[in-house]
């Protein structure tokens, strides 16, 4: 199948793109390289063995988007583009609304105009907001407490708006809980620009030693060691989730949102260990405050990804762990140098 895919060479695209290229899909990346290297992509290559075209731009360029609909005329798209940071959500609304909500409204338009029926989007957990319940199925409501998460909340409604003006579109929201791990190769991984905003990346570069400690943000939550408790799950079974994802929107119409996570959690301290335990290393950490917007504890209910797309998480926390950790010591600077 032809399928292009926005935000390729980031994190999660780059995972996924070595499963479809090894399902011996057709591939475009679609990327403007503003958060990721295109050396991630040359890795991609080599690691898959094959080969795949790229086209740099923007997903609000809507004649870029246009060529290359037109040249490559995707049957389907996946859809990972955009900004992610909550913080920086804050601090730049717009940009996050530009980007992430107008971009997406580009790119459905272009999609519509070259007959291109089939989406699978990146929607994250953050959409679900303060638990009412746990674990989060996709019925939970939708208050999103930043920014970044109410883009993923206003594109999950145009998507879904979109496909019931047209009979034929399918889409897959995939909500992703929290996603971590590696390409068990070492050779992709992820790379955040700057100071790491999440837990695992935070504690694998104390571990490669570029950074001094870990400040836990809260030991007091009301959960079996004080510290938040995450619904973690590997990039590698995150990526898979897309191709089975990609196969049920070829057999269907309409919008399904599907969570994607393990079902099980594991707390700041537990992943410590874990990491700790897959590395070799001490990881030492501090407490500090809470940090504003977390919560508990985050875990998803994964039946409905079992039902509908057959597909649920295999690899446990150490794998998770131990690829984290093999790519972040035969890597220490990323993509980069020091
Ligand atoms: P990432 O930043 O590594 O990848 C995003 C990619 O999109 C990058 O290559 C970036 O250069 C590209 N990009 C950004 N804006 C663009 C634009 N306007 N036009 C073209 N390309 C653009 O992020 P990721 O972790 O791989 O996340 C992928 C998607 O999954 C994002 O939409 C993110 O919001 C969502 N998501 C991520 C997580 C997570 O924890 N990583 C959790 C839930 C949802
Ligand atoms: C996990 C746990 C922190 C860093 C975020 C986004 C969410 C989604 C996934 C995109 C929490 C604790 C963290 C640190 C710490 N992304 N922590 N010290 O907050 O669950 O989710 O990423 O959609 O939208 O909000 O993930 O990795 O930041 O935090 O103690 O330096 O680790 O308090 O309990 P989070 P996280």
């Amino acid at each position: 199948m032809r399928i292009l895919v926005t935000g390729g060479a980031g994190y999660i695209g780059s995972h996924t793109l070595i499963q479809l290229l090894r399902e011996g899909h057709n591939v475009l990346v679609y990327d403007n390289y503003s958060n990721s290297s295109p050396e991630a992509l040359n890795r991609v290559k080599q690691i898959a063995n094959a080969d795949f075209n790229v086209c740099e731009g923007d997903i609000q360029d809507a004649g870029k988007l246009n060529e290359a609909f037109g040249s490559f005329r995707p049957e389907a798209v996946m859809h990972f583009a955009g900004l992610k940071a909550v913080g920086e959500s804050n601090e730049k609304p717009l940009e996050y609304y530009a980007q992430n909500v107008s971009g997406s409204i580009e790119l459905l338009k272009v999609m519509q105009r070259h007959e291109c029926r089939r989406i699978v989007f990146s929607s994250s957990a953050t959409v679900y907001g303060n638990a009412k319940y746990l674990p989060y199925d996709e019925h939970h409501p939708m208050q999103p407490t930043n920014p970044y998460g109410r883009t993923k909340y206003f594109v999950e409604e145009i998507i879904r708006d979109w496909t019931a003006s047209w009979g034929e579109a399918s889409a897959i929201l995939l909500r992703y809980f929290n996603p971590v791990g590696a390409d068990p190769s070492g050779r992709i991984g992820e790379d955040p620009n700057g100071m790491p905003n999440n837990l695992v990346p935070y504690i694998s570069q104390v571990a490669v030693g570029r950074l001094k400690h870990l400040k836990i943000f809260g030991a007091d939550y009301e959960t079996r060691d004080g510290t938040g408790e995450r619904d973690y799950i590997h990039v590698e079974d995150l990526a898979r989730a897309h191709l089975a994802a990609i196969e049920f929107s070829e057999a269907t119409t309409g919008c399904e949102a599907i969570n994607v996570g393990t079902g099980g959690g594991a707390t700041v301290f537990e992943m410590i260990k874990a990491f700790e335990h897959a590395s070799g290393q001490v990881v030492p950490y501090e407490i500090g405050p809470r940090r504003d917007g977390d919560v508990a504890r985050s875990l998803a209910a994964v039946d409905k990804a079992e039902r509908l797309l057959g597909w649920r998480a295999k690899l446990s926390v150490a794998d998770m762990c131990k690829t984290t950790w093999n790519w972040q010591s035969n890597n220490p600077y990323g993509y980069g140098s020091k």
